[in-house]
C-alpha cells in the first residue's frame, strides 16, 4: 500500500509559529503511522512565494523578493528537524520545475477554452489573496483578517470554475469520506448550494510581477491559488514522475478551516478541469488560539515553536499538540495546560510505569525478561491481553481518521491499566517469598511486554521518546522495522532479553521554576500585575495549589449500599481505570439511577477506609439547605459526552 500526505505550503511573509508546527506535525505523524502500517509513504510539505504580501514584506525588510523568500523559507526548513518532523520532499513555488508544470497546466486548461479573459470587479481581500463574495463579508470585512477588502475592478483572466459544480456537488455527496470532519464538508456543500462564480486567476504584471507570467499572456502573472494548489502534482514530478504515479492516486490533504474554500472548490474543479483525479481525502483541523485568545503579531501572543521545544522537549510538544485538540475543532495553547499534560500524563503516567517496570526488572530478575508462565494466567493478566488488543483496534482506527487525541485516549487507558496492575499484583511482596518466583515472573514480562507495545504505538506520535524506551529495552533494531503487522500484538517480545533501567524519560516540572516561552512570560507578567491590582488576594489559593487537586470526569458503572451506614454508597467508577469511592448520598440517590453517570471525582486523594471500605478519591457534590434547613446534595456531572478519565481543568 502506498500513502501521500501533504500540508499547506506556507506563506513566507512571516515566521512559523504554533499553528504551522501543529499541521506540520499532524502531516508527519499519519506519515509515521501509515510507515507503521507498512506503506510506502511520501510527505510533502514546503513554502508559497509569490504574491503581493511577499513583495511588501521583502519592501519593508528593504530586500529583493528572491533574498526574502530564500530566507523565510530557510527558516520554515530549519524548524522541522526540531520537531522530529521528516518530510520526504520540501517544495518551493520558486522552483523551476514547479514553475514549468504550473504553466504547461494553465496552458492546457487554456486551450480547452476553460479559462477566459474578462472584465472583473470585486472586494480583493489581501490576507486571503483572493476576491470575497458579498455573502462571505461581515460588516465590510474580511471575517478572518478583520480588515476591509480592496475595491478591485479590472480586466483578468478567469477559470471556468462554474462549469464544474455540478460535478463537485455530486463528487462530494458520494464520497462521504472526501471532506472531513464533517461539519466541513456541510460548509462546503452549503457553500456550493449557491451558484458558484468563475475564478480568476491572473493579476495584471502592471501590479504585480513576483508571480508565474501565464505561457499565454506576458502581461500577466498568475494568482496565488493557481500557483500554489498546482504544488501537489509538481512536488511529484507531474506528468511523468514515478512518484506522480505512485503516490497521486492516494493523496490526501491537512489543511486548517482558513483554507477550506480553495482545497475543496477550487482545487478539485482545477484537477477536473486539468483532467486529473481528484484527491483522495481533505483532512480539516480548527485554530490554535493562545489563552482563549486569537494569535497575533499585534496582540503579541504568537508561539514560536523552538521556544516551546526548548521549554518542553520535543515529546512533549508533539504530545500535547495532538492530544489536546480534538481535530477538527479550535483549541486553546497555555503554559499551564502543556505543564499539566507534561507532569500527568508523561511524567507520572507514563514515565512512572516505564521507570518502575525496568526498576523492578533490574532488582528482581537480574535485568533479564524472564518468560510468563505458560498456564494458569490470572484474570488480571487476561484483562490487560484483552485491553492491549482492544486498544491495538481503537489506536488504528482513530489514527486512520484523524482523531489523534480519541488514539492517545487509548493508549492512555492501557498505561491506566499497567499501572494498577503493579499496584494489584506488588511484585516487591512477591519477591520476598521464592515460592511465588513464577508469578513474579509473569507480572515483571506483562509489564516490559506492555512498555513494548506502548514503545510502538507512540512511535508516530513521540519518535524520540519512543527510541528512547526501545533502546532500554534492547529492541532499537526491530523497533525501526516493525509494522502492526508483525509487532502489534500481544506476546511477541522474547524472554531472555537484557533490559536497562533507561533514562527518565519525561522530568515533572515545577511549575514556578519552569522556563517559559518568552511571550508568555511577558503575558504572564501582565496579567499577574492586573490581578493583583484588581483583586483582594485574602482566602484566595494561587494556580499552582489549585494544579495540585486532581479533578477527574468519572463514569459510575456500579453502586450499592454499604451496610449499617445510612448515609454511605460504594461506588465503582471509571476514571478511565477502575476505581472504588465511597460516597455520602445514599439519603439522596438510589443506587439503580446513578449508574452510566459521568460525575466530577478528585483523584488524587490519598485513599481512607470508610466501614471497611476503601475509598479511593471523592465525588464532588453541590451542598444546599431547602427552605427548613435541610441539606441536600446534588451530584456535580458533566456537560456533554466525555470519556471517562477526561482532566477538568
Ligand atoms: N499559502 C497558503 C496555503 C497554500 S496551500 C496550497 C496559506 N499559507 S499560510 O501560511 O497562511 O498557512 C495557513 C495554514 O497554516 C493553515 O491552513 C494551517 O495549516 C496553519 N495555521 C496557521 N495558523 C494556524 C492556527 N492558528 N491554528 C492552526 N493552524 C494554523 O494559507
Amino acid at each position: 500500500m502506498t500513502a501521500y500526505i501533504t500540508t499547506p505550503i506556507y506563506y513566507v511573509n512571516a515566521m512559523p509559529h504554533l499553528g504551522h508546527a501543529y499541521t506540520t506535525i499532524v502531516a508527519d505523524t499519519y506519515a509515521r503511522f501509515k510507515r507503521l502500517c507498512g506503506d510506502e509513504v511520501r510527505f510533502q510539505t514546503g513554502t508559497d512565494e509569490h504574491g503581493e504580501k511577499i513583495v511588501q514584506a521583502a519592501e519593508k525588510e528593504g530586500v529583493s523578493p528572491g533574498e526574502y523568500v530564500d530566507r523565510i523559507s530557510a527558516a520554515f526548513r530549519d524548524t522541522w528537524p526540531g520537531l522530529s518532523i521528516e518530510p520526504d520532499n520540501t517544495i518551493r513555488t520558486t522552483d523551476p520545475d514547479h514553475i514549468r508544470v504550473v504553466q504547461t497546466l494553465l496552458q492546457q486548461v487554456y486551450d480547452q477554452d476553460d479559462i477566459y479573459f474578462s472584465e472583473y470587479s470585486g472586494h480583493y481581500c489581501q490576507g486571503c489573496e483572493r476576491f470575497l463574495t458579498e455573502k462571505e463579508l461581515v460588516d465590510g470585512k474580511c471575517p478572518d483578517h478583520q480588515t476591509v477588502p480592496k475595491e478591485i475592478s479590472e480586466q483578468n483572466y478567469f477559470f471556468r470554475m462554474s462549469k464544474y459544480q455540478d460535478w463537485l456537488i455530486e463528487h462530494i455527496q458520494s464520497n462521504p469520506e472526501y471532506i472531513t470532519p464533517e461539519r466541513y464538508r456541510n460548509e462546503v456543500l452549503s457553500f456550493l448550494s449557491e451558484p458558484l462564480e468563475d475564478l480568476c486567476i491572473s493579476r495584471p504584471t502592471s501590479r504585480l510581477t513576483w508571480g508565474i507570467p501565464l505561457p499565454f499572456d506576458g502581461n500577466f502573472v498568475t494568482y496565488v491559488w493557481f500557483d500554489a494548489l498546482i504544488n501537489y502534482v509538481s512536488g511529484l514530478g507531474w506528468p511523468d514522475g514515478d512518484e506522480y504515479k505512485k503516490f497521486w492516486p492516494v493523496a490526501e490533504h491537512v489543511i486548517a478551516k482558513d483554507i477550506l474554500k480553495p482545497h475543496a472548490i477550487f482545487w478539485p474543479t482545477m484537477l477536473k478541469a486539468m483532467g486529473l483525479p481528484a484527491y483522495q481525502r481533505l483532512h480539516v483541523h480548527g485554530y490554535w488560539n493562545v489563552d482563549e485568545t486569537k494569535m497575533s503579531k499585534s496582540i503579541g501572543n504568537v508561539v514560536r515553536p523552538g521556544e516551546l521545544v526548548e521549554a518542553y522537549g520535543v515529546d512533549t510538544v508533539r504530545y500535547f499538540l495532538l492530544r489536546e485538540m480534538s481535530f477538527g475543532l479550535d483549541s486553546s495553547f497555555s503554559t499551564e495546560a502543556i505543564v499539566a499534560r507534561q507532569n500527568s500524563d508523561l511524567a507520572n503516567d507514563l514515565g512512572n510505569l516505564f521507570s518502575r517496570s525496568l526498576t523492578m526488572v533490574a532488582k528482581y530478575a537480574g535485568g533479564v525478561v524472564p518468560p510468563p508462565e505458560k498456564d494458569g494466567l490470572t484474570d488480571q493478566d487476561l484483562e490487560v491481553i484483552a485491553a492491549v488488543e482492544a486498544m491495538f483496534e481503537r489506536y488504528r482506527q482513530a489514527m486512520e481518521n484523524f482523531s489523534f487525541h480519541q488514539g492517545l485516549q487509548a493508549v492512555w487507558e492501557v498505561i491506566g491499566l499497567l499501572n494498577r496492575y503493579i499496584v494489584t499484583n506488588a511484585p516487591w511482596e512477591l519477591a520476598r517469598d521464592e515460592a511465588n518466583t513464577a508469578r513474579l515472573n509473569t507480572v515483571l514480562y506483562f509489564l516490559v511486554e506492555g512498555l513494548r507495545v506502548l514503545a510502538l504505538v507512540l512511535r508516530p506520535v513521540m519518535p524520540v521518546a519512543s527510541d528512547k524506551m526501545a533502546q532500554a529495552l534492547g529492541l532499537q533494531n526491530e523497533m525501526a522495522s516493525a509494522t502492526l503487522e508483525t509487532a502489534g500484538r500481544w506476546g511477541v517480545l522474547e524472554p531472555g532479553t537484557t533490559v536497562d533501567k533507561g533514562p527518565q524519560l519525561f522530568p515533572r516540572l515545577d511549575k514556578k521554576k519552569k522556563k517559559q516561552p518568552q511571550q508568555q512570560k511577558k503575558q504572564a507578567k501582565k496579567k499577574s500585575k492586573q490581578e493583583a491590582a484588581s483583586v483582594d488576594m485574602e482566602g484566595m489559593i494561587t494556580f499552582e495549589e489549585f494544579g495540585k487537586v486532581e479533578l477527574r470526569v468519572a463514569e459510575i458503572v456500579a453502586a450499592e449500599k454499604i451496610k449499617k451506614a445510612d448515609k454511605l454508597l460504594k461506588l465503582s467508577l471509571k476514571a478511565p481505570e477502575d476505581r472504588t469511592v465511597v460516597a455520602g448520598i445514599a439519603k439522596f440517590y438510589s443506587p439503580e439511577e446513578l449508574v452510566g453517570k459521568k460525575v466530577l471525582i478528585v483523584a488524587n486523594l490519598k485513599p481512607a477506609k470508610l466501614m471497611g471500605v476503601t475509598s479511593q478519591g471523592m465525588v464532588l457534590a453541590a451542598k444546599e439547605k431547602d427552605a427548613d434547613g435541610n441539606e441536600r446534595l446534588v451530584l456535580s456531572t458533566v456537560d456533554g459526552d466525555i470519556a471517562p478519565g477526561s482532566r477538568v481543568a
